[in-house]
C-alpha cells in the first residue's frame, strides 16, 4: 500500500532512473563521435544498468499495489567539451540522483512505510558505488589531460567494462 504522495515521488524516481539511462546513452553517442569507443561501451554499459534501475522501480510501484506513471523526459544534455567534461557532469548528475534517493528513503521514513524503506536501502547502496565508478573515471581523466597515448590507453580499460543485471530483477508473465 502506497499513500499517493509515496506513489507520486516514487513515480519521480522511476521518471530519473530512466533518463539516467537516456542522458549516458547520449554521452555514448558523444564518445562514438570523438572515436574512442572504449568510453562508449562504458557509457552503454550504464545505460543498459540505469534501464534496469528504471524497472526496479516499475515493478515495486506495481508490486505494492500502486500505480505506475511514465512522465516525460527531458532531452539530454548531448555536446560537451571533452572527457573530462563528460564525467564531470554525470558525477554531477549521480550526486542529483543521491540526493533524491535520500529524499525518498527521508518520506518513506516518516509515513514509516517499511516496504520501501528496504526497497530503497539497495538503491543507497547503489548510489555510494555509483559515485565511486564516476568519481574514479573523473580523476583517470584529469591524470591524463593532453596525453593522447594515455587517453587512449584509458579508452582500452573502459571498453572492458560489461553489462551484469542486478540480481533479483526478474520479468515474468507469472
Ligand atoms: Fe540509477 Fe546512476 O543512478
Amino acid at each position: 500500500m502506497l499513500s499517493q504522495t509515496l506513489q507520486d515521488a516514487l513515480n519521480e524516481q522511476m521518471k530519473n532512473e530512466f533518463f539516467s539511462a537516456y542522458l549516458y546513452k547520449a554521452m555514448a553517442a558523444y564518445f562514438e563521435s570523438e572515436d574512442l569507443p572504449g568510453f562508449a561501451v562504458w557509457m552503454r554499459v550504464q545505460a543498459m544498468e540505469e534501464m534496469t534501475h528504471g524497472e526496479m522501480f516499475f515493478n515495486f510501484i506495481c508490486e505494492a499495489g500502486g500505480r505506475a506513471v511514465l512522465h516525460a523526459i527531458d532531452a539530454p544534455k548531448g555536446d560537451y567539451a571533452s572527457p573530462y567534461d563528460v564525467f564531470e557532469y554525470a558525477l554531477e548528475h549521480e550526486y542529483f540522483v543521491t540526493d533524491r534517493i535520500n529524499k525518498l528513503m527521508d518520506l518513506a521514513r516518516a509515513e514509516s512505510n517499511h516496504a520501501t524503506q528496504i526497497f530503497l536501502q539497495w538503491f543507497v547502496t547503489e548510489q555510494v558505488e555509483e559515485e565511486a565508478s564516476f568519481g574514479l573515471m573523473k580523476k583517470k581523466l584529469k591524470r591524463v589531460e593532453g596525453d593522447g597515448r594515455g587517453l587512449l590507453m584509458l579508452d582500452q580499460e573502459a571498453g572492458t567494462r560489461t553489462f551484469t543485471p542486478p540480481a533479483g530483477l526478474t520479468v515474468t508473465g507469472a
